[in-house]
């Protein structure tokens, strides 16, 4: 399926459903996910590492709707967790614990017992102080846990300084300086067992060099780690592939595994396992928002399109300036267009989802925002006391509701009013 939403006699379709259909029947904002397209992505990982010793490892946190973790599951995807909630939703998926990674800076004792208590495949450490401590939450149980180190290459991925990772002033990872010494100490550890190494160096990366660079470096202390006495089995290198937003030119992801692969086996170490934590390229252009229009209002220096789907929807744009190509559902033939920004009904001047746009409307028109399948509904939140949207699944003419539309009530669950 090379475009899961494309047009079909003039009208937006997902997959084989008309999304203006979908919106009427399940109300706006409403997120739609292709099956087809979360497919092909995986596919294509799988396709290109045919014949090496390769797994993908989805990075839940980019879509963690249990309906979108089932059809990974189903494909025989791994999963890389930051939480034991993102680990609860895999098992709810039918994801197996054995095919988890967990990752992130942050984990806490909990967590670590219920994921090492489960059978976890391993834990990417991203400092001393978590070594120790897992060292020592597997002694109380008598267990061995699995570990990686996370390692901060300290490369530049070039991309949004948020969502950069892999560089010395951020809190990832172990610094590439002391990686050695912290293989040593792991060593050390009678309830760890070393298996591999892995780095991030950050997200919605559209070329291939820092990669290659952030991989050389992992090589070097591959070799000294190994020097030590370490075995390292696999090499993970993390996610971040980028994904075509509006002009960016990333490259596809068979040429990316390929190219990754290669520099493997020049460097002598195609024989390893790799492993790749893959988010948004795998979940980010299989999914729209759609929303509709309530208010055009034209300005003398602006047009707004005032839409129903707001920055507590899709953050992106607010968080990150981020760009979404916006399409009308039904596009209006014949009719001007004028320039809107495209902006939400929350109380803030941050929230916009376009800036800029030629569209023709009127209002109650339907509009699509492109790739709204990563960090899109994972991000989105009740500011405004503005319930979730809908999520649905769309399989060929079949629609699967993902998760319904929160409630008021779900909204308040949790919360009371003073006693008397
Ligand atoms: N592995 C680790 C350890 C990560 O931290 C991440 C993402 C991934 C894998 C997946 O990266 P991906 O393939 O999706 O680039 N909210 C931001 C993106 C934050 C990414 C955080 N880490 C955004 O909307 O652009």
């Amino acid at each position: 399926m090379a475009n899961a939403f494309a047009y079909i006699d003039g009208q937006l379709h997902a997959e084989r459903l008309s999304a203006h259909q979908l919106a009427e029947e399940y109300g706006t904002p409403l997120y739609v996910y292709s099956r087809a397209a979360l497919t092909e992505a995986y596919q294509s990982y799988v396709n290109a590492f045919t014949g090496y010793r390769s797994k993908i490892y989805y990075a839940v946190k980019a879509n963690s709707n249990l309906a979108v973790l089932n059809v990974f599951a189903r494909l025989g995807a791994g999963f890389d967790i930051v939480s034991s909630g993102e680990f609860a939703r895999v098992l709810a998926a039918s994801g197996k614990p054995h095919d988890v990674v967990f990752s992130g800076v942050g984990k806490r004792t909990t967590e670590i017992q219920i994921v090492l208590e489960a059978g976890g495949r391993c834990f990417n450490v991203e400092s001393l102080d978590e070594l120790e401590r897992l060292n020592q939450i597997a002694s109380e149980s008598s267990q061995i846990a699995p570990i990686s180190l996370r390692v901060n290459p300290d490369v530049d991925a070039k991309t949004h300084p948020y969502i950069s990772t892999g560089l010395r002033a951020n809190k990832f990872g172990v610094a590439l300086d002391d990686a050695r010494a912290a293989y040593r100490a792991a060593l050390g550890m009678k309830h760890l067992r070393i298996e591999g190494i892995d780095c991030h160096i950050g997200s919605q990366i559209t070329e291939i060099p820092p990669y290659l660079h952030a991989i050389d470096k992992i090589l070097e202390l591959v070799d000294q780690v190994e020097a030590d006495g370490s075995s390292i089995n696999h090499i993970d290198i993390g996610g971040g592939l980028g994904i075509r937003y509006n002009n960016e030119t990333p490259p596809d992801i068979g040429t990316f595994v390929r190219t990754i692969l290669n520099h493997f086996d020049r460097r002598g170490h195609g024989h390893r396992e790799i492993w790749f934590e893959p988010g948004r390229s795998l979940v980010g252009n299989a999914g729209i928002l759609l929303t509709r229009v309530e208010y055009l209002k034209t300005g003398t220096i602006k047009n707004f399109a005032i839409v129903d789907a707001a920055m507590n929807d899709l953050a992106r744009p607010a968080i990150y300036n981020a760009y979404h190509k916006v399409d009308a559902v039904t596009p209006r033939d014949g009719q001007l267009p004028a320039t809107y920004d495209i902006v939400g009904p929350v109380c803030e001047s941050g929230d916009w989802l376009a800036r800029d746009r030629s569209l023709a409307l009127k209002s109650g028109d339907l509009l699509a925002i492109r790739s709204a399948g990563a960090y899109g509904f994972v991000i989105s939140s009740n500011y405004n006391s503005r319930p979730r949207a809908a999520e649905l699944l769309v399989d060929g003419a079949r629609v699967h509701m993902a998760r319904r539309r929160e409630t008021l009530l779900q909204l308040m669950n949790g919360e009371s009013v003073l006693p008397d």
